[in-house]
């Protein structure tokens, strides 16, 4: 067997940490220049835990920076055309530079419907087709959050992609197509995109300089399945209840930590690696369509 490797742990947090303190300054700047404070809102449905933990931090994060922010609460029970009417009122409220629909909705309510009634140019979650489309484009817009986070960590601790074999587990909309997308375009990687219909995972996962995995099933990554100095990027946070656990549950990643790491060169955790970095996004998208709104 070869010998483990010292891995680098990739500390998402504190690259958050730092891209917030950049923003601070650049919202700072804005005021001294008597230019318009960045605002967010927050439209959140229903009642779901893991939803209003992931907002809390949301509004957490805008205060930190000094945006402004505004949530806006929803009953479960509204209906889609209602919905579309507010989502109108925040597209038109000059005020306001960006917003998301805080996910998952109830089921009586089209995810597509809604996210394509977001102005591109408010969508700072990045999710609307115009968004993910402009991946594509020499000037694109508002990235999809979650993989412009990822995207943002290899940068920051200087992993090469140029020509570097990337595998992608997961074909999301929202996260696995849009980042297989970008190391492509932005990071000239050559991209391999598995799914739940790959047949022989392993063989492809091995093949990865850089494998990233973003399917919401803890522990699907294994050992066996990672090359010698592989860099592995985990998007996956899955909560797992058990009573073992400080408030009931933990947040599991896709990739097994422990056997995995010591193969690694650099690797996520889960917590604490690709999670703060989505917020990092989020921020920065709202600052990026406030400048283009107020330059
Ligand atoms: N639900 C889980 N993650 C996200 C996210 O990044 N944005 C939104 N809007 N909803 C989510």
């Amino acid at each position: 067997m070869a010998d483990a490797t010292p891995y680098t742990l990739i500390d998402g947090r504190k690259i958050s940490s730092d891209i917030k303190k950049e923003i601070t300054d650049k919202v700072l700047e804005r005021r001294q220049l008597n230019k318009k404070v960045p605002h967010l809102a927050i439209i959140l449905v229903g009642d779901d835990g893991a939803s209003q933990t992931y907002v809390d931090h949301k509004v957490k994060a805008c205060k930190e920076v000094g945006f402004h922010y505004t949530m806006m609460r929803f009953a479960d029970t509204i209906s889609e055309d209602k919905l579309m009417k507010h989502i109108d009122q925040v597209n038109r409220d000059e005020d306001v530079d960006g917003f998301i629909v805080q996910l998952p909705l109830p089921q009586h309510i089209s995810v597509e419907r809604i996210t394509e009634k977001i102005r591109p140019d408010k969508d700072v979650d990045g999710f609307t087709n115009r968004n993910f489309g402009s991946i594509v484009s020499k000037n694109p817009l508002l990235l999809p959050a979650t993989p412009y986070g990822v995207m943002e960590l290899l940068k920051r601790y200087n992993i090469e992609t140029e020509g570097k074999n990337c595998v992608v587990v997961g074909a999301s909309r929202l996260v696995g197509a849009p980042l297989s997308m970008m190391l492509v375009e932005e990071g000239r990687a050559t991209v391999t995109v598995c799914h739940k219909y790959t047949k022989d995972l392993a063989s492809f996962t091995r093949q990865a300089d850089i494998l990233v995995v973003a399917v919401g099933k803890p522990g699907i990554v294994t050992a066996d399945m990672v090359k010698q100095g592989a860099v592995v990027i985990d998007v996956g946070t899955t909560r797992v209840e058990g009573a073992q656990y400080k408030n009931g549950y933990a947040l599991k990643g896709d990739v097994e930590f422990n056997s995995v790491a010591p193969k690694a060169s650099f690797i996520t955790p889960v917590p604490g690696g690709v999670g703060p970095m989505t917020i990092a996004s989020l921020l920065l998208n709202t600052l990026r369509a406030a400048e283009l709104r107020n330059p």
